[in-house]
């Protein structure tokens, strides 16, 4: 075995309360996850600033925002750089930066400073495979309870689909609310599905049609309508 494998390092798991950390950013001192409590919160990391993998994403993201905002979840990055440097990329983006009709953007969320990486160790965001000493690209959805509910992870080299970490929030709360689960590139709107026959008597109901409103295409696969705009109301 190589020996950057021989390291055994505890990562966060979904279903797992958020680790707590205090942290200097941006916007000024956090409490992780108590300030955010009552509230989805998106932690993610990024490999450095001025770099342009991440900068493509930044500005994204932050275009981003009120979108994030008024599905009520709060945006928190995190780099193993310092604050200055965090300040100085920040600025250079409002400033200087156009990229994909996107230009002026200030980003309002606060990016969390890690020079001494203790935050991306505690959230498993050092892949020593990748690199020693840059975060890799991770995703952690945080719900209001301060549980981790999902985790994604991207490579240094491949920049992150923001419709698709929407995308996630939105099934989240819908399973959530609607106490369902979602299927394979689920959206608003579409069917979903419901928890599978607990029992053989059940199974039979469901395949002779008894249950109405399903559609079954086997005893453990039924799916059901949810209407587009009582889901948007419930989780926007
Ligand atoms: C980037 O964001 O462009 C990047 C960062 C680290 C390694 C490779 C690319």
């Amino acid at each position: 075995m190589e020996e950057q494998n021989e390291k055994v390092v505890a990562m966060p798991r979904i279903g797992e309360k958020a680790p707590v950390f205090k942290a200097v950013t941006t916007q000024g001192e956090i409490n992780f996850p108590a300030d955010y409590k009552g509230s989805w919160v998106i932690l993610f990391s990024h490999p450095a600033d001025f770099t342009p993998v991440c900068t493509s994403e930044f500005m994204t993201f932050a275009s981003m925002e009120k979108q994030f905002n008024e599905a009520g979840c709060k945006l928190v990055g995190l780099s193993v750089d310092g604050l200055y440097s965090h300040i100085a990329w920040l600025r250079t983006i409002k400033e200087k930066i156009e990229y994909r009709g996107m230009k002026n953007v200030e980003v309002k969320f606060p990016l969390i400073e890690d020079i001494t990486m203790e935050v991306a160790t505690k959230y498993g965001m050092m892949m020593p495979g990748e690199s020693n000493t840059k975060a890799v690209r991770a995703v952690f959805f945080i719900d209001p309870k301060g549980v981790i509910r999902t985790i994604i992870y991207y490579p240094l080299s491949l920049g992150r689909n923001f419709d698709e970490l929407y995308r996630a929030l939105i099934a989240l709360k819908t399973a959530d609310e609607f106490g369902i689960a979602t299927p394979a590139d689920w959206r608003p709107g579409d069917d979903v599905i419901i928890s599978p026959a607990g029992s053989c008597g059940a199974a039979q109901d469901r395949m002779e049609g008894k249950e109405e409103g399903l559609e079954c295409k086997d005893w453990f696969f039924c799916t059901k309508k949810l209407d587009k705009e009582k889901v948007l109301k419930a989780v926007l």
